[in-house]
């Protein structure tokens, strides 16, 4: 007798009244079961359920599933891994420091020293825009930020058109770098427009992905860089309008009147601010180099903008933390970086305190009708300094302009800050964010 095919025996077998799926036993039954002879179709009971099998389906089910789930995370995380590398892309982070691990502050610790915080609160710009392009290119680009598109390439001739061919009547003034030419873009936007010396900078290879770095960078309290241009050897920078000149004009040049104590008190709070960002939550850091009383802008509510950071690094022909060629300013110039070239961020708080030298004493820092060896703001001010914070009289030391009004707690704030921030040793000047905590 020969065995029935498997399928007409479970036609026969498979009460027809059964509700519920197929067994899963149809798959699995061999087409071989040897026949005894003691098992007909009509005589053998359905098998039942087998538990083993329901199992190794069961498993099956899990297998494939735990499969996709495995391939849709692998997918998820190469994704993540390429948009990581995309966003480093700018070379630029703005993650808030955690503070140097060697803090070479070694002054003693006054009350007013707290633990630092990051200025951020101040950060009014973008986030720094990863996807910028660092190709190189003359041609007007914009780049997209924060959903609005913004142009940061210009060419030269939309920069003809927007200061009236460089009409003298817009000139701003000269500075080391260039002169400056105040101008309206197509937008209607106020700039200031920087022509750099021809010569003197870098190639566009290395000028356009630094001049993008500077662009991403935004504070209250520093001048955003807008745009540039590079045409043939032509490099101009397009920078934010700030529409009240500077503290250099209005401690200095200005006849007549003077600015009052609150407005100065503003004015090194805020300028100490944009420092602290450029040292303490700009990644690379940035060492400004020229810090100086033309070099803070003033806007129509006196507050202080920072101007020119970044800049000298368009000019200097190294990276290193030694710089062949010493930026900066005569009277301002720390004593180690004018002897040594050595570049920390302690050069920016040196002259930082010769700004609040000029703030509280209204001298310039260097005073040519001078003939003395104390000719400069330092010389002259550091045995009044302590003198003052000896005995609490100010009257050597305060612009005569001032006369009596002014805070003299506060006065007493400055002067201790600017005689920390000029010390000799740049390892004992305090760093940005204790400036700005301090005052
Ligand atoms: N963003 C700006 N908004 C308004 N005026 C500006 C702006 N930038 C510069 N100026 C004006 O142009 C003048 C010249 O600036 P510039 O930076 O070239 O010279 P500087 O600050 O005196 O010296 P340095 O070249 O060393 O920075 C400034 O004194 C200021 O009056
Ligand atoms: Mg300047």
């Amino acid at each position: 007798m020969s065995s029935p095919p498997p399928g007409a025996a479970l036609a026969t077998t498979t009460p027809p009244s059964l509700p519920g799926p197929p067994s899963p036993v149809v798959l699995i039954l061999p087409p071989s079961i040897p026949d005894n002879g003691t098992r007909t179709a009509a005589a053998t009971p359905p098998p039942p359920p087998s538990n083993s099998t329901t199992l190794v389906a069961l498993g099956m089910g899990i297998g494939i599933g735990g499969a996709i789930v495995l391939v849709c995370v692998g997918i998820f995380v190469i994704w993540y891994k390429r948009r990581k590398k995309r966003l480093r892309l700018g070379g630029f982070a703005y993650a808030p420091s955690q503070g140097s691990k060697d803090d070479p502050f070694h002054a003693p610790q006054y009350p007013w020293q707290h633990p630092a915080s990051p200025p951020s609160g101040n950060i009014i710009g973008e986030p720094p825009n990863p996807t910028l392009p660092l190709g190189i290119s003359s041609q007007s680009q914009s780049s997209s930020v924060d959903g609005s598109t913004k142009k940061t390439t210009f060419t030269f001739e939309e920069l003809l058109l927007a200061t009236k061919n460089f009409a003298h009547t817009n000139l701003l003034g000269q500075g080391g770098f260039g002169y400056v030419h105040k101008g309206v873009l197509c937008d209607g936007k106020h700039v200031a427009i920087k022509q750099l010396k021809v010569g003197s900078g870098q190639g566009e290879r290395e000028f356009q992905p630094e001049v993008e770095t500077i662009s991403r960078v935004h504070h209250k309290h520093l001048v955003s860089l807008v745009g540039h241009c590079i045409s043939g050897i032509q490099r101009l920078l397009v920078y934010e309008y700030v529409p009240n000149n500077t503290l250099e004009f209005h401690l200095h040049e200005k006849e007549n009147t003077s600015i009052n104590w609150a407005t100065r008190m503003k004015i090194a709070l805020g300028s100490a601010k944009g420092l602290a960002y450029l040292h303490e939550d700009c990644k690379p850091k940035i060492i400004h180099r020229d810090i100086k009383s033309s070099n803070i802008l003033l806007d129509e509510n006196f507050e202080a903008k920072v101007a020119d950071f970044g800049l000298a690094r368009l000019y200097s022909d190294n990276d290193t933390h030694v710089s062949t060629r010493v930026m900066g300013t005569f009277g301002y110039l720390a004593p180690e970086y004018a002897l040594t070239g050595k570049l920390t961020d302690k050069l920016d708080v040196f002259s930082y305190g010769v700004v609040l030298l000029e703030l509280i004493t209204g001298r310039r820092p260097i005073d040519k009708s001078q003939h003395y060896l104390d000719d400069n703001i330092i010389d002259w001010a550091r045995p009044l300094l302590t003198q003052a914070l000896e005995n609490g009289d100010f009257d050597t030391l305060v612009d005569p302009r001032l006369q009596t009004e002014y805070d003299s707690v506060e006065m007493t704030r400055m002067v201790a800050c600017a005689s920390l921030c000029v010390r000799h040793f740049a390892r004992r000047r305090p760093r940005m964010s204790q400036v700005y905590m301090f005052c």
